[in-house]
């Protein structure tokens, strides 16, 4: 055999061994991102930029616990594959990198951006941990990457905002049209507020204004995000979100995000609603932290990456070597409704390219149904089944309600805050049920009422739990039509 076809027999026999082996784990999701190993939480610095998708995310990279706090780094061309790169941003001399976001920086307004080219920044909160002499400390801080985010330089006159508060933290910077600036959004925890900052240069920063109290305030808030929605798909009409993570006390128990809808001018956030009305982003117990992208395309609708997990369990989860998993992107938009501006997420249309003809015990999958209700009371299905092991979905006539129910899901045990049955309120016009369901072997997100409905959920089934079976109680539904796809490994 010549030796180049011998060295490339090789590789490529190589290269097969190493993904047949890898990501291969019992609960190992399949097209959801995950690190390869050890601790992940909330995703960071979403940001488009030269033909690359970049998610950074909370990551330990000595262990499968939370601490070590730094920005690990995958990048995707088309958001469905992802290849996990080494650490972006490091913890340093005990200095942890906490969550952000990362802008593009197209006129070089910072000055770290060589040879004119527009180049990326990251900014983050630093975390410096409580010492004998000292109360924690959070401050906002500033990294920069001239080759597409493989290595970084932390800026040498961090902080750029310093409060000298030990709760300040998340800082969201996007570029405002309106007001010719980038503008922060930033948490101060416990008081349930967002402090608006403004910039010309990103290093020097100016209060606007303060957001909040409002809406649900029974736990911290952080991983603020703001953005703005195409209404209606209108050309022209949009609105603004801005989204606030809550923990505890959100509405399943622990983490769980509210969002409000409003104008921001550049400067202020006005709320649409009054303060007392509480619109939550996700209806199950496993969405946090959610971020949207920076520098998308114009044509391109926003999309957002959450955190599938919450952190009443978070660190209990039975999965190894890797803990921590990433929702799939999903595509927003605002929808009129009776109650006023809703907002809608679907999961990317791009990721119909792993759909597959149905595989006989697949457990990583797509389910697509409509279900006239004709007299039933109760409708849905048994999904990830084996005798009595099952995550029921489905929905509740008398009591409009749609539910994710994981109370015999399989592996429950290693939380007590686990088990759960989750619900959304769901009127239903027409009588027809339309659902949209992810299943991808440790996590199900179910996308109701054209997405204006999402409930996240972790599950972790017995392996021999595969079963797809359809059920009704009390009545006949009518003819259900339904579409199931195996999805493919990004893998
Ligand atoms: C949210 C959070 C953030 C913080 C990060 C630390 O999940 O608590 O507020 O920046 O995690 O890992």
């Amino acid at each position: 055999m010549p030796p180049r076809f011998a060295a490339s027999l090789l590789i490529a026999t190589l290269t097969l061994l190493c993904q047949t082996g890898r990501y291969q784990e019992p609960y190992r999701p399949q097209f959801h991102f995950s690190p390869a190993r050890n601790w992940t939480n909330d995703p960071n610095g979403l940001v488009y930029f030269e033909g690359e998708y970049h998610l950074f995310f909370q990551f330990n990279p000595f262990g499968d616990r939370w601490g070590h706090m730094s920005w690990g780094h995958a990048v995707s061309r088309d958001l469905v594959r992802w290849r996990e790169l080494p650490v972006a941003l490091p913890e340093e001399n005990g200095i942890m990198i906490f969550t952000g976001s990362t802008v593009v920086d197209q006129h070089n307004s910072s000055g770290f951006c060589a040879g004119a080219k527009p180049c990326l920044v990251a900014i983050y909160t630093a975390y410096t941990p409580e010492a004998a002499s000292r109360p924690s400390l959070q401050t906002q801080n500033l990294a920069y990457s001239n080759d597409r985010g493989r290595t970084w330089t932390k800026y040498a006159q961090n902080p750029v905002l310093d409060l000298h508060m030990s709760d300040f933290r998340d800082p969201k910077v996007l570029w405002s049209d309106r007001a010719q600036r980038w503008v922060m959004a930033v948490s101060l925890p416990n008081d349930h507020k967002v402090r608006f900052y403004g910039s010309s240069d990103l290093k020097h920063w100016q209060t606007l204004s303060d957001f909040g109290p409002a809406g649900a305030t029974s736990g911290q808030w952080e991983c603020p995000e703001l953005f703005e929605l195409p209404v209606d798909s209108k050309p022209g009409q949009t609105r603004w979100v801005l989204k606030v993570g809550l923990n505890p006390g959100a509405l399943q128990g622990g983490s769980g995000e509210q969002y409000f809808t409003g104008q921001f001018d550049g400067t202020r956030f006005a709320n649409d609603n009054p303060s007392t009305l509480t619109l939550w982003t996700d209806y199950g117990k496993d969405c946090y932290c959610a971020l949207t992208f920076n520098n998308l395309r114009d044509t391109q609708s926003p999309v957002m990456i959450g955190w599938m997990n919450n952190w009443q369990y978070a660190a209990d989860v039975p999965t190894k070597p890797w803990r921590g998993q990433m929702t799939v992107p999903r595509k927003l938009a605002l929808r009129t409704t009776p109650e006023g501006l809703r907002l809608v997420q679907n999961p990317i249309d791009s990721l119909e390219q792993l759909r597959r003809p149905l595989q006989p015990g697949s457990d990583s999958f797509e389910l697509r149904a409509t279900v006239p209700l004709g007299n039933a009371k109760e409708v849905g299905w048994k999904l990830l089944a084996a005798g009595g092991t099952f995550t029921l979905v489905g929905f509740d006539r008398e009591k409009q309600q749609l539910f994710v129910d994981r109370t015999h899901s399989g592996d429950t045990s290693f939380n007590k805050d686990f088990p759960a049955r989750t619900t959304a309120p769901l009127q239903l016009d027409g009588s027809e049920l339309r659902l949209r369901v992810l299943v991808d072997r440790s996590s199900i997100e179910v996308f109701a009422d054209d997405g204006r409905i999402a409930i996240t959920n972790l599950v972790f089934p017995p392996q021999s739990a595969r079963g797809i079976e359809f059920y009704s109680k009390g009545g006949q539904p009518g003819a259900v039509k339904s579409e199931l796809w195996t999805m493919g490994s990004i893998w």
